[in-house]
């Protein structure tokens, strides 16, 4: 083997070893995610439903903000594991996000309801949401899959400057 094809290999391998590196510890911050959700969920407040759900909001810079259903007698006053995670994480002064995890114990993996997809395209735009169960069962996907042709802030910037109100 020329000098030239050994180092060429030499590199391949190194790049393969790095692109491992680089899936293990994407792995295993999705996992971080995830065990947040769940650790947010063993707080629901749900003696009503009794549906419990766990959601974990993480930071462009790492950080993570979990949260639970709250469940009120007045049921329509109830707000959801993600929206807690959510403000949480506003009220604490983050504005940049990343991706969010929802968990539930159910066979299908419970997405976010439509208030949430609102809510969740407003301020994490198109991140991708991971669902898991307690099973170990996980997917992802891209909230404008969730949300198709969702209203946001682009419309009424649009509409202001249209009629000058
Ligand atoms: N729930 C969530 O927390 N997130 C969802 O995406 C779906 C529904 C909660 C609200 C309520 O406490 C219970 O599940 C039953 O609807």
């Amino acid at each position: 083997m020329s000098e030239l094809e050994t180092k060429f290999i030499e590199e391949e391998k190194s790049l393969s070893e790095q692109d491992t590196e680089a899936h293990v510890e994407a792995a295993q911050e999705m996992k971080a995610l995830i065990d947040a959700a769940l650790a947010g969920r063993e707080q629901a407040v749900t003696p009503f439903s009794h549906f419990r759900v766990g959601a974990a909001v993480e930071t462009e810079d790492g950080k993570i903000y979990r949260g639970c259903n709250v469940e009120s007698a007045s049921y329509g006053l109830t707000v959801c594991a993600e929206r807690i995670a959510i403000w949480k994480a506003l009220s604490e002064g983050e504005r940049h996000f990343k991706r969010l995890a929802i968990v539930a114990d159910t066979d299908e993996l419970t997405p976010p309801c439509g208030t949430c997809r609102q809510i969740i395209w407003e301020f994490c735009r198109d991140a991708p949401i991971i669902l898991a169960n307690l099973r170990g069962r996980v997917e992802t996907i891209q909230m404008r899959e969730l949300l198709p042709r969702a209203f946001d802030v682009r419309f009424l910037k649009e509409a202001g400057k249209e009629n000058g109100s």
